[in-house]
């Protein structure tokens, strides 16, 4: 059989998605230090070779969905693998900016496909009782990407090789490629193309033959409510309004309150202030290495805190800490003071965005809408949140130019006021419900609305 292969090996393989996700958009934080000389960026190429790779992540997170219920989501998974590598090789041996942002844009299909398809992927494999988890595990992979991407570049700086930076990323991409090839199929998608038999010996396999009849009626019964699933003109409809205010809201904040600035650009701004390339480099790391011990305990805390106590909680943290950034660099001007403010500034911005936006909007964007958009829901969250990601980090180098790392530290921090309001104002906590009473305070709440909206005409 082709899966002999234990449980652990499919989550650890299929969770390499998550990892290369992170890798490859955090590589050019370091890489652009040098890239920047060697091909005479100017600060518009550097925010488009930045952000070429968030173009293609939206296009590959909008089609991939589509293209895994056609053939099947391992098909999918390994074309993205090898997009993966092709795009390694591609950007590490680019000889010229075009043929860079050309490969970047490539990648970042694969990358826009893992986006959607890992998690999913892993929640079809998983049994019911992990499935929850599996959401913040794969956030937690994304951040140990981007560290390990910063462990690089520090290897790699003392010679200032960013072509060996990139070209790194084949060799998770060769993994993941090979150990896709002996994964099963999904089962949940093997059902759907009624290849029941096929699906029951995989399911055997990976359940040790417990309750495996039960999942499969599970399953059947889950894909047939599925198929009564609306298109878009179930979107339009006034009671999955607030859902959907929701997630575009928590999809677009997440990007525009500048976590990106901070993960990309971070060695940028420290040269800016006056670090050497090394320095702002190692400093990077030390932010790398807070992202991950955070956000894992942000996936330990997450369902006893709840989602929006540390939303808010995060962006007191992250406003206050781009504040004192902007205001201490202003008054400061180019210092040593000033350089290992700001090195501490982001630490702890990082800290809370890890704690909070980074893991809770994941999560959340894959509970808030009612069943019959879930798909298109989490499709259009995702969509968005990459597109305000593009835009974010096109602009962020001419931005810098232009007004100063002061003043954009202090716009940021001000999304960051205008995000908590919109938390409290528009976000419902989803702590400790389930999805069908999450569906059900929705209808409730459409009901009410309603109701006032007839009482205050008749008088
Ligand atoms: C979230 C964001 C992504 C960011 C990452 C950092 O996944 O969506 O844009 O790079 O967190 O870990």
């Amino acid at each position: 059989m082709k899966f002999k292969i234990n449980n652990g090996l499919i989550y650890f393989f299929g969770a390499l998605g998550g990892l290369l996700f992170g890798y490859d958009t955090g590589v050019i934080s370091g890489a652009l230090l040098f890239i920047k000389n060697d091909l005479h960026l100017t600060s518009w190429t550097e925010g488009i070779v930045v952000s070429s790779i968030l173009f293609g992540c939206m296009i590959g997170a909008a089609i991939s969905g589509a293209m895994s219920d056609r053939w099947g989501r391992k098909k999918v998974v390994l074309i993205a693998a090898s997009v993966f590598c092709i795009g390694a090789l591609g950007t590490a041996l680019a000889p010229n900016t075009g043929v860079l942002i050309l490969f970047r844009v490539i990648l970042g299909l694969a990358v826009g496909s893992a986006s959607t398809l890992v998690p999913m992927y892993l929640s079809e494999m998983a049994p019911t009782s992990i499935r929850g988890a599996l959401s913040s595990l794969n956030q937690l992979m994304i951040m140990t990407g981007i560290l390990l991407a910063y462990i690089i570049n520090y290897v790699f700086a003392a010679t200032g090789s960013w072509r060996w930076m990139l070209g790194f990323a084949l060799i998770p991409g060769l993994l993941m490629l090979i150990g896709m090839l002996f994964l099963p199929e999904s089962p949940r998608w093997l059902l759907k193309q009624g290849k029941e038999p096929e699906a029951r010996t995989i399911l055997n396999y990976m359940r040790k033959g417990h309750g495996v009849e039960e999942e499969i009626r599970e399953i059947k019964q889950a894909n047939e409510l599925e198929k009564n699933q609306g298109g878009f003109s179930e979107v339009k409809q006034a009671w999955v309004r607030p859902a959907l205010i929701a997630g575009i809201g928590l999809a677009v904040f997440q990007q525009i309150i500048g976590c990106n600035t901070v993960l990309y650009y971070a060695p940028t701004t420290f040269t800016n202030v006056g670090l050497g390339a090394s320095a702002a480099i190692l400093g990077t790391v030390g932010i790398g290495i807070v992202n991950v011990i955070i956000t894992a305990i942000a996936v330990l805390i997450i369902d006893k805190v709840g989602r929006k106590p540390l939303l808010l909680i995060g962006n007191a943290g992250m406003s206050l800490a781009l504040f004192v950034l902007g205001i201490v660099n202003a008054l400061l001007g180019p210092s040593t003071a000033a350089s290992w403010t700001t090195v501490i500034c982001l630490a702890v911005y990082i800290a809370f965005f890890s704690l909070s936006w980074g893991p809770v909007v994941w999560v959340m964007l894959s509970e808030i809408f009612p069943l019959k958009i879930r798909g298109i829901g989490m499709g259009i969250g995702s969509v968005t949140n990459w597109l305000a990601n593009l835009i974010v980090s096109l602009t962020f180098p001419k931005l810098i130019e232009q007004f100063g790392i002061s003043t954009m530290f202090i716009i940021y921090g001000i999304m960051g006021v205008l995000a908590f309001i919109f938390v409290t104002r528009k976000v419902s906590e989803t702590k400790g419900k389930s999805l069908e009473q999450i569906e059900i305070d929705l209808r409730q709440q459409a009901e009410h609305k309603k109701f006032n909206f007839s009482q205050s005409i008749q008088k």
